[in-house]
C-alpha cells in the first residue's frame, strides 16, 4: 500500500538527555531551547503540519512532557491533533516506533527527530512528493565532511543503497541518514522484532536495513540547495539561530 491515502500520522521524538549541552539542557529539553525566534521543535512541527500531517504524536521524557505539553496544547491552534507519550529512557529512536504502537494503530508514518532542522526552497514538495510515493520507507540523506558521527550509506554507482551502518569508524561513504524518515504500516512491528545495539539502543538504522534487506528502501538525496542541521553542539546551535535569522 503506498502512503498517499492521507492517513499518514507524524511522530516528532524529543528525547533524549542532551549531555552535550549541559548546562543548557540540564533543566530543559533540548528540543524547546530557541533557535533564534522560536522552541526547537516549532520546526519539526511545522515541517509535518506544511507536508498536511493532521495527527501528531510528540514523545518525550518524563521530566519534560508538561512542559511540551504547556507550550503545544492540543494542537487546536495549529490545526492540528497534538498527542504526547513519554519515553522512559532514551533507548533508542527505533524504541519510539514499538512505545507508540497503539497510537500509530497501523498507519502509514512520517518520524522527524526533534533536533533536526531542514530548510531549502521546494522541501515541502520533496516530502509531499515521497509520502505520496512511499511504499516500504524513505530516508532522506545528506553528504557530510564528518560522517562517523551518523549513520553513514554506501552508495553503488546508480546511487542504490547498499548497507548502512550506524556511526561507523570507517564509514564507506560521505553519505549520511537525517533524522526524517517515511514509513508504511508495519514500522512498529518491523521495530519491535529488533534487539539492541552495543550502545544499548533500539537503532533506528536497524530498522532501515530491514526494508533495505526487503528491497523497500528508497533513499532520496537533498544536494545542495537544502540545508540539514543538527543541533547537538554549542556551535551548531548558534549556527542554526544565525541561520534562521539571516534567511528570514
Ligand atoms: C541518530 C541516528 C543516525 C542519524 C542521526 C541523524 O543518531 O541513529 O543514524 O544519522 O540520528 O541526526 P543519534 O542522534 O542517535 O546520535
Amino acid at each position: 500500500m503506498k502512503s498517499n491515502e492521507g492517513n499518514t500520522k507524524g511522530i516528532i521524538l524529543a528525547g533524549g538527555a542532551g549531555t552535550r549541552l549541559h548546562p543548557l539542557t540540564k533543566i530543559i529539553s533540548k528540543q524547546l531551547l530557541p533557535i533564534y525566534d522560536k522552541p526547537m521543535i516549532y520546526y519539526p512541527l511545522e515541517l509535518l503540519i506544511d507536508a498536511g500531517i493532521k495527527n501528531i504524536l510528540i514523545i518525550t521524557t518524563e521530566q519534560d512532557i508538561d512542559k511540551f505539553k504547556n507550550l503545544l496544547g492540543d494542537g487546536k491552534n495549529w490545526g492540528v491533533n497534538l498527542d504526547y507519550q513519554i519515553q522512559k529512557k532514551p533507548e533508542g529512536i527505533a524504541q519510539a516506533l514499538v512505545i507508540s504502537k497503539e497510537w500509530i494503530n497501523s498507519s502509514p508514518l512520517i518520524l522527524i527527530l526533534g533536533d533536526n532542522l531542514f530548510f531549502g526552497e521546494g522541501f515541502n514538495q520533496i516530502i509531499l512528493e515521497a509520502l505520496k510515493e512511499n511504499v516500504g520507507a524513505t530516508i532522506f540523506c545528506k553528504e557530510m565532511p564528518d560522517p562517523n558521527r551518523f549513520g553513514v550509506i554506501e552508495l553503488d554507482n546508480q546511487f542504490k543503497v547498499l548497507s548502512i551502518e550506524e556511526k561507523p569508524k570507517n564509514p564507506k561513504s560521505n553519505f549520511v541518514v537525517t533524522g526524517l524518515y517515511i514509513y508504511d504500516e508495519f514500522a512498529s512491528e518491523n521495530a519491535s522484532t529488533l534487539s539492541k545495539s552495543k550502545r544499548g539502543e533500539f537503532e533506528i538504522t536497524d530498522l532501515n536495513n530491514i526494508y533495505l534487506r526487503d528491497q523497500t528502501l528508497n533513499a532520496i538525496l537533498l544536494d545542495d540547495r537544502f540545508e540539514w542541521l543538527d543541533t547537538g553542539t554549542f556551535d551548531s546551535l548558534l549556527e542554526a539561530s544565525t541561520f534562521v535569522k539571516n534567511n528570514k
